[in-house]
C-alpha cells in the first residue's frame, strides 16, 4: 500500500494514528520561572491531539537554556507538575506528544540569564540578532564561551530534562539540535572556533550532539528520542558550514549508534524557502535507520507527494497547526485552512492560541462537497 498521511504508524514503541506531526511552536505563553500555564496549554494541546505525533515547544532544560521571555521550562518540580495536565489531556485525545529540549546558546541576553550572567556558546562570537526579553526586543550580545570542563554538567543538564520530561508524563523527547542554537552552535564551523575535543575536526563539532544523545537515550530509551536537524538553515544568524553534506551526513551516521527514534529535518530556511541552499536530504535520509520527520513549508500535495516516493516517514506542519486545530481532518477532506493572527503569535492568553475554531460540521460538510 502506497504510504499516505492517513495511515496509521509505528514509531519505536508508539502506535501512531497517522504519519502528521505538530512541530515545536514557540508561543511564549508561560509564566516567568517556565512554569507552563497548565489549563491554557491542555486545551491547546489537546485540540491538536489528533496529530499522530505532538512535539511540544521548545522547553529549556535548565535556567541557562533559557533564550525567549515567557518560554516554559522543563527542570524544576514545580514545571513538572505544570506540564502534567498537559500530557494528560493529550492522552486523554488518544494523542502522543514528546517536548523538545532546548538550549539556545548564544540566542539569549543577560536579563534571561540567572544573575544576568552572560549566555553561553562555543566561541565568543556574537550573533546579530535582538533577543526576547520580558521588557521587549533587545540585541544579543557576545557570548562567553564554554570551558571544556563545565560541558559534563551541560550534558547532565540534558539528562535531568529527559528524566524531568518522563516525570511530567511525555512520551519522549526531541533534541534540539537545528535552528542555530546551541548544538548546532557547536555542529558548524562558522559559529565552533574552539580548539579543544569539542572543536575543529568534524568528530569534535559532533561530539557534544553525540554525547548529549548518549545520556537522553540512556534515560528515555532511544526509541523515544528524536533529533532536530536544519542543516541549511540561515536563522539565527548561523553561517553556513562549508561543507554541510559532509557535516550533517557523518552527524547522523554517528547518531544511529543510540538508535534513535527520528530525525526532524528542516529542509531549507526555517520559516522560509525550502530551495534557498541545494542539499541532499535524501542522502541524509539514507544515511539514518530510523525514521525521516520532513518539515518546512509541506502542503497538503507535497506532504503525500512526498510518502509516496518514500522520501519521508512522516510529515510535520508547523504553522499550519497554529489556526487549525482540526489541522488533521482539514487534511483529510481537503478544506481550506485558516490563517494565524500575527499579532497573537508570542505572549499572551488564549486568544490566538487555544481559541482558533476546528470546522463547524455545515462547513465540513461543505468542504467535502468539492473535491479536494
Ligand atoms: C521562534 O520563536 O521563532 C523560534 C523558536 C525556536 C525555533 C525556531 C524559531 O527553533
Amino acid at each position: 500500500m502506497t504510504p499516505d498521511l492517513f495511515q496509521p504508524v509505528r514509531l519505536g514503541r508508539y502506535e501512531l494514528a497517522n504519519r502528521i506531526v505538530m512541530a515545536p511552536l514557540t508561543r511564549s505563553r508561560s509564566r516567568s520561572d517556565g512554569v507552563p500555564h497548565s489549563s491554557l496549554a491542555a486545551a491547546y494541546y489537546q485540540q491538536r491531539a489528533t496529530a499522530g505525533l505532538i512535539v511540544a515547544e521548545g522547553t529549556n532544560i535548565s535556567a541557562q537554556a533559557r533564550g525567549y521571555a515567557f518560554t516554559p521550562g522543563i527542570y524544576t518540580k514545580e514545571q513538572i507538575e505544570g506540564w502534567q495536565p498537559v500530557t494528560e489531556a493529550v492522552h486523554e485525545k488518544g494523542g502522543r506528544i514528546f517536548v523538545q529540549l532546548w538550549h539556545v546558546g548564544r540566542i539569549s541576553h543577560p536579563s534571561l540569564q540567572p544573575d544576568g550572567a552572560l549566555p553561553v556558546a562555543p566561541s565568543p562570537l556574537r550573533p546579530d540578532v535582538q533577543a526576547f526579553t520580558e521588557t521587549g526586543f533587545q540585541p544579543c550580545v557576545t557570548p562567553r564561551p564554554l570551558e571544556t570542563d563545565e560541558i559534563p554538567g551541560l550534558i547532565e543538564d540534558y539528562r535531568h530534562a529527559a528524566h524531568s520530561a518522563l516525570a511530567a508524563g511525555f512520551d519522549g523527547v526531541e533534541i534540539h539540535a537545528a535552528n542555530g542554537y546551541l548544538i548546532e552552535q557547536f555542529l558548524r564551523d562558522s559559529t565552533n572556533l574552539r580548539n579543544d575535543i569539542y572543536g575543529g575536526a568534524l568528530h569534535n563539532r559532533v561530539r557534544l550532539l553525540l554525547e548529549v544523545t548518549e545520556a537522553v537515550s540512556r534515560e528515555c530509551g532511544g526509541d523515544r528520542v528524536g533529533i532536530r536537524l536544519s542543516p541549511v538553515s540561515p536563522v539565527n544568524d548561523i553561517g553556513p558550514d562549508h561543507d554541510p553534506a559532509a557535516t550533517y551526513g557523518y552527524a547522523v551516521e554517528q547518531l544511529n549508534a543510540f538508535g534513535p527514534a527520528y530525525i526532524h529535518v528542516i529542509e531549507g530556511a526555517t520559516q522560509g524557502p525550502r530551495d534557498a541552499v541545494p542539499f541532499d536530504y535524501e542522502a541524509l535520509r539514507r544515511s539514518f535507520k530510523g525514521f525521516y520527520i520532513a518539515n518546512n513549508g509541506y502542503d497538503r500535495a507535497l506532504a503525500q507527494q512526498t510518502l509516496a516516493l518514500g522520501h519521508a516517514d512522516l510529515i510535520a506542519f508547523g504553522r499550519a497547526f497554529i489556526a487549525n486545530p482540526d489541522l488533521v481532518e482539514r487534511l483529510r477532506i481537503g478544506a481550506r485552512l485558516a490563517a494565524p493572527q500575527r499579532e497573537t503569535l508570542y505572549g499572551g492568553g488564549r486568544e490566538g492560541y487555544s481559541d482558533y475554531p476546528a470546522l463547524t460540521p455545515a462547513e465540513r460538510a461543505e468542504a467535502q462537497s468539492v473535491p479536494a
